[in-house]
């Protein structure tokens, strides 16, 4: 079962494992989050596993410790699997935090496969390492595939990876305090645009506005953006979300405000 608006690769991931993704469709008046009735009535006899990602890529959306508790409980009741994507754990605003699915209790721990890497939060991107906490049983068969497929991590990276882990992390306060600034000034020019509405993120560095009112697809809305403006955005269906762009914050200040003039220039054009 996975949320959408969700991060492109799940529902290929569950295609490679031979199993079938089941979407939920959220709302942007929710937050773009899955309710605990939704959960509940998609879960079947056949249901697996539930992919939960909090902070959010593409909506920037994070859940409540009170929210994450009652669909853990649902998982556990049901005996469906949670894989819990924590990678934007460390870049939250507002005072906002973050609470892991296994952290409820020892039967939520077992019940839970966390997943999470070093791309985010210490910009570790191309060095491409990430780890995973799981039950040994699925650690173990996790382990199985991956050797034989994309081998092992390389020793630098993997040094690298302890310097992030138990090294100071001071550079994540000036991070947090600028993305928060860039963040609540593209929120606030995207709901100046006229046809935009955009809720605030309040985690990662994404914004997921919704620009259905031009009566364009996500993907057509996203060409001319290119083509007339050359600024790129992602199409809200790689997400599951037709209706809605990704943009991401993870740039200067100079090229956001660059881009969202442009970007408002572009949507006045459309609205003539
Ligand atoms: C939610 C989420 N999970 C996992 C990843 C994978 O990150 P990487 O392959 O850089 O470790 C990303 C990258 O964008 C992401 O947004």
């Amino acid at each position: 079962i996975i949320p959408a608006p969700y991060w492109l690769s799940y529902p290929e991931m569950v295609k490679l494992a031979g199993a079938t993704p089941v979407i939920v469709k959220t709302t942007e008046a929710n937050e773009f989050k899955i309710t605990p009735d939704q959960l509940l009535s998609a879960i079947t006899p056949k249901t697996k596993l539930f992919i939960l990602n909090s902070p959010s890529n593409p909506t920037g959306t994070v859940y409540t410790k009170e929210e994450i508790k009652a669909l853990a409980d649902i998982c556990l009741d049901k005996g469906v699997f949670i894989m819990s994507d924590e990678i934007y754990e460390k870049l939250v605003y507002d005072g906002t935090e973050h609470v892991s699915a296994a952290s409820f209790s020892s039967d939520h721990y077992s019940n839970t496969i966390i997943v999470h890497g070093f791309s985010k939060a210490y910009s570790m991107t191309g060095w491409r390492l990430g780890f995973l906490a799981a039950p040994e049983p699925i650690a173990k068969a996790i382990d199985a595939i991956q050797s034989h497929s994309t081998s092992n991590p390389t020793s630098f990276a993997q040094r690298g990876a302890i310097a992030a882990l138990t090294g100071p992390h001071d550079h994540l306060n000036v991070w947090l305090s600028e993305f928060s600034r860039r963040r609540n000034y593209a929120w606030r020019r995207l709901n100046e645009i006229p046809g935009i509405t955009c809720i605030n993120a309040k985690g990662a560095f994404y914004l997921f506005p919704n620009i259905s009112s031009f009566g364009l697809s996500s993907t057509e809305f996203c060409a001319q953006l290119l083509e007339k403006e050359l600024v790129a955005a992602v199409p809200g269906i790689a997400f599951g979300a037709d209706e809605c762009i990704r943009i991401s914050y993870a740039t200067s200040m100079e090229n956001i405000e660059k881009g969202l003039d442009r970007l408002e220039r572009f949507c006045k054009s459309l609205s003539k």
